[in-house]
């Protein structure tokens, strides 16, 4: 409760007007490309840490931007079968309690817009893991997925052992590795892509999936 309270009273912060200077300093590497007109939009969002209760509007989402950017890795039959309870299973479960090792960004303008999920400590040379990053159709380009990075480096940043960022993109989603790599991610390997629930029948073919970083030093301010 305290660490939420905390985190939400840095984050109102970052609705002020120096959050450019703030985004600046946590994301280095070509910040200079948000535009001045998405920050302006920005205004009217809302940015909290997600609970229980939060479930079924991140699973709406998250099923509707698998179906819409991960076809042809993930399979027709679960793309327009199972994939909302699978969601709805998987956030349920995971936001049930409140959880130190991760947090879940939700990004709000009237209802949900887009979300962030992040496992801290995941890999002991790359640092925490943005498992979850998705920005609901018809938001894109506003900065939101920006902004969402953003609080995702500065939740890193107050953590005690600060990390870098990682997370595994699919090849073929090569609009959200031109977000990456906007934002000064490097990719480093590639990989076979994991089955949603270990469910070999959900993919099609054998997608494969590239690690983009951020090292400790880049999440670092100056
Ligand atoms: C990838 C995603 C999170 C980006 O979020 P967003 O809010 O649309 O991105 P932003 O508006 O903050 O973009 C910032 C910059 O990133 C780059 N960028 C973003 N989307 C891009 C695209 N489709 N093609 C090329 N560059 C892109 C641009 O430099 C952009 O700045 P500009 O709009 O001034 O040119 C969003 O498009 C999304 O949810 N995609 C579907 C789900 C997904 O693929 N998630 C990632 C899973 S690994």
């Amino acid at each position: 409760m305290n660490e939420v309270a905390k985190t939400n009273r840095s984050w109102t912060r970052l609705d002020e007007s120096d959050s450019r200077s703030f985004m600046a300093r946590v994301m280095p590497i070509n910040i200079g490309a948000m535009r001045e007109a998405s920050m302006a939009t920005l205004e009217q969002l809302h940015f909290r840490l997600a609970g229980a209760a939060d479930a079924e509007a991140i699973a709406n989402l998250h099923a509707d931007s698998w179906r819409r950017h991960y076809r042809g890795a993930y399979s027709d039959a679960f793309l327009d079968g199972d994939v909302f309870a699978d969601r709805l299973a998987f956030w349920t479960d995971r936001l049930r309690e409140p959880d130190r090792r991760r947090c879940t960004i939700l990004a709000e303008d009237g209802s949900l817009v887009g979300f962030a999920n992040t496992v801290f400590d995941d890999d002991p040379r790359w640092g925490a893991l943005l498992d979850n990053l998705h920005v609901a159709d018809g938001h894109h380009r506003r900065g939101i997925g920006s902004r969402l990075l953003a609080l995702t480096a500065e939740a890193i940043l107050e953590r005690p052992h600060r990390t870098g960022l990682y997370l595994w993109a699919l090849e073929q989603n090569v609009d959200a590795q031109a977000f990456y790599r906007a934002h000064g991610g490097r990719c480093v390997e590639r990989a076979p892509a994991a089955p949603p629930g270990g469910i070999a029948s959900r993919l099609t073919g054998s997608p494969t999936k590239l690690r983009y970083v951020w090292p400790a030093e880049l999440l670092e301010p100056r």
